[in-house]
């Protein structure tokens, strides 16, 4: 009998720096106040990694590498890694690359995936189609961001809202049903003005103008684009579970992109989750961007378990957002 091959999750590791910047660290520095900042966001502290010469990759390299150890694989083994990220070490080559390179993933081959905050669950659903093609038997997926890097922190608009961090999980084939096993997954790049690095690219590259005019941080209309993010992972996240017949009693976990905590509220009462059901350490970390998810899933390890009904939504700049359903394949021991 042909059984249907899916792509399961069969571990999850982590990163993030050892620095925090606190609200009250960032009250000394823009006019801002913790009050604000957690009514606001939900958010109390985030991680920065800081040091001359460090990069994404420099995040992303330990994670893989614990990654690999917890399963017991050598780098040399993985056949695919994919490294969602809008803060890649440089244009070219991919951060992917340089992963591949840094921990002797000898035999992968790779590339980096640009979605900002869906850029894990874009990032999970193009690793599990090359599992359920049957032609790759372990794709890492990598959720990684060095926000820092690309946040003015004189601009109170952006700078209380990100931080640093990595997360990693490797899909292997299934033969059970676990693992990914529904998508909708959207993109509406008129949305590209409320959120987005007006230059470095080929449209404006940098010049002594763009650096001046500080157009190489992030830019965030930030009610704006709370507004489409409300509605957007509240919507996708209703519909996947109608067209796969489930409700909220179903549902295990919901592991929403930590953006904003009343972001995730108005997601999870859209759904019918009650609260113990939703992941939520944006208070830790701050919006890591494409490491929020992965790195929940880190986090909440322990107490997942097989068979669990498991829900990732995301909503970023793109504008690009979705919802991945999965079943989780193991019990951590
Ligand atoms: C950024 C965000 C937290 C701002 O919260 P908000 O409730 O929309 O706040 P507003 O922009 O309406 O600003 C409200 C007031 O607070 C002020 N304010 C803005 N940032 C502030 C800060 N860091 N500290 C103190 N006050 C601030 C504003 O100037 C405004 O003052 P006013 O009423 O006197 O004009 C919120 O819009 C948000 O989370 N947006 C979505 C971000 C997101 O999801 N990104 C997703 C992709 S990564």
């Amino acid at each position: 009998m042909n059984q249907k091959i899916t792509a399961a999750i069969t571990t999850v590791a982590g990163w993030v720096p050892e620095d925090k910047l606190t609200n009250f660290d960032l009250e000394k520095m823009v006019d801002t106040n913790d009050e604000w900042i957690r009514t606001r966001t939900g958010i109390e502290e985030r991680r920065i990694l800081k040091g001359e010469g460090l990069a994404t990759s420099d995040m992303v390299v330990p994670a893989v590498l614990d990654l690999c150890k917890k399963r017991g694989i050598d780098p040399a083994e993985i056949d695919c890694l994919i490294v969602a990220t809008v803060t890649p070490d440089m244009v070219f080559p991919s951060t992917s690359n340089i992963v591949c390179d840094k921990i002797g993933a000898v035999n992968a081959w790779g590339f980096d995936l640009s979605a900002a905050c869906s850029g894990f669950i874009f990032a999970l659903t193009t690793g599990a189609s090359f599992i359920e093609s049957g032609r790759y038997k372990k794709v890492v997926v990598v959720g990684a961001d060095k926000m820092s890097a690309i946040i003015d922190y004189t601009d109170r608009n952006t700078c209380v809202i990100f931080g640093d961090g990595a997360a990693a999980v490797l899909l292997e084939p299934n033969n059970e049903g676990f693992g990914v096993l529904d998508s909708i997954l959207r993109t509406d790049g008129s949305g590209k003005n409320y959120l987005h690095m007006k230059a470095g690219g080929s449209l404006r590259p940098a010049s002594m103008e763009t650096v001046a005019n500080g157009e190489h941080f992030a830019y965030q209309e930030g009610q704006q684009v709370f507004k489409f993010a409300v509605k957007g992972m509240a919507d996708v996240s209703a519909e996947l579970l109608e067209r796969n017949n489930l409700t909220g009693d179903d549902i295990a976990w919901l592991v929403p992109h930590q953006a904003n905590l009343r972001i995730i509220d108005a997601t999870a009462n859209r759904m019918g989750l009650s609260k113990e059901k939703v992941m939520i350490n944006i208070q830790k970390y701050g919006n890591t961007t494409a490491a929020t998810i992965p790195l929940c899933l880190w986090e909440w390890e322990k107490q997942l378990h097989k068979g669990d009904n498991i829900v990732l939504s995301a909503f970023g700049g793109g504008f690009t957002w979705g919802a991945t359903w999965l079943k989780w394949a193991y019990d951590t021991k």
